[in-house]
């Protein structure tokens, strides 16, 4: 469903990513793990087009996105959960959903039943139900991320980006962030998991990337990733 093969990216005159290529097939979810600063960041951003590819060619569903401008590549059906949230603070949480779906309607893809696919993100986030006239700059960090997540997938979207889900969240959160994961994959949402947190991450993903100083040196089927000596003493050992 999504193709990266040998994508250069950076910023400016700094290349981070040397020639990486994976592959996100219908229906699965797969996982890109590495250290702080590997560049699964810039991974995401380039295939959503948030940075323009210095290299390389990126397909989504077999078409040739590569270089396209992100609401662009949005109306083909990515949708990006970044790093850090983003939520739009000012608005309430339902307009920040709503416009997860904006593309939607510009977009070349069919635009669907928007207030049915709200009823269903509020169903799977009972507490973005309860907030939903809540701005969002005033919910908690899980709260900001579980609508981010939601805001993502009202694009109903053919691959799903999540830029580490779990970031600053406290333990009971972080599993209530992978129960959602573990459903979506249950309902076959193609995602694209990057996380600095392995474990949980290889736990739940089909098949794993690892991304060492921007390039893939290690990949496989999640089980295999986790039995590998390697990745369990560089990302599965007793810091993680
Ligand atoms: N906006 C930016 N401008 C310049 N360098 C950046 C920028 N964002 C990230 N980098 C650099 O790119 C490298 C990869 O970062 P990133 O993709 O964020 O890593 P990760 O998400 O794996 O922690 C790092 O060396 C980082 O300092
Ligand atoms: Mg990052």
């Amino acid at each position: 469903m999504l193709k990266v093969e040998n994508l250069v990216a950076g910023y400016g005159k700094v290349q981070v990513l040397q020639e990486v290529s994976l592959h996100v097939p219908e229906g699965q979810l797969v996982t890109l793990i590495g250290s702080n600063g590997a560049g699964k960041t810039t991974t995401l951003r380039a295939v959503s087009g948030m940075i323009a590819p210095q290299g390389g060619r990126i397909t989504l569903n077999g078409a040739d996105i590569t270089g396209l401008a992100p609401h662009a590549i949005a109306g083909r059906g990515m949708a990006h959960s970044p790093e850090g949230r983003r939520v739009f603070p000012t608005l309430p949480v339902a307009d920040n959903l709503l416009l997860g779906a904006f593309t939607r309607v510009t977009g070349r893809r069919p635009k669907g039943d928007v207030q049915a696919d709200l009823d269903r993100m509020y169903g799977l986030f009972p507490r973005l139900a309860e907030r939903r006239a809540q701005l969002a700059g005033t919910l908690s960090g899980g709260e900001q991320q579980m609508l981010a997540m939601a805001r993502a997938l009202m694009l109903n979207p053919l691959v799903l980006l999540l830029d580490e889900p779990s970031m600053g969240l406290a333990p009971r959160l972080v599993e209530e962030v992978f129960a959602i994961i573990a459903r979506l994959k249950a309902e076959r949402v193609t995602m694209l998991l990057v996380e600095q947190f392995a474990a949980a991450a290889l736990e739940v993903a089909d098949f794993g990337y690892v991304l060492e100083n921007g390039r893939v040196t290690a990949s496989g089927p999640a089980t295999a990733l986790r039995d590998d000596p390697a990745v369990r003493a560089a990302y599965l050992g007793a810091a993680h």
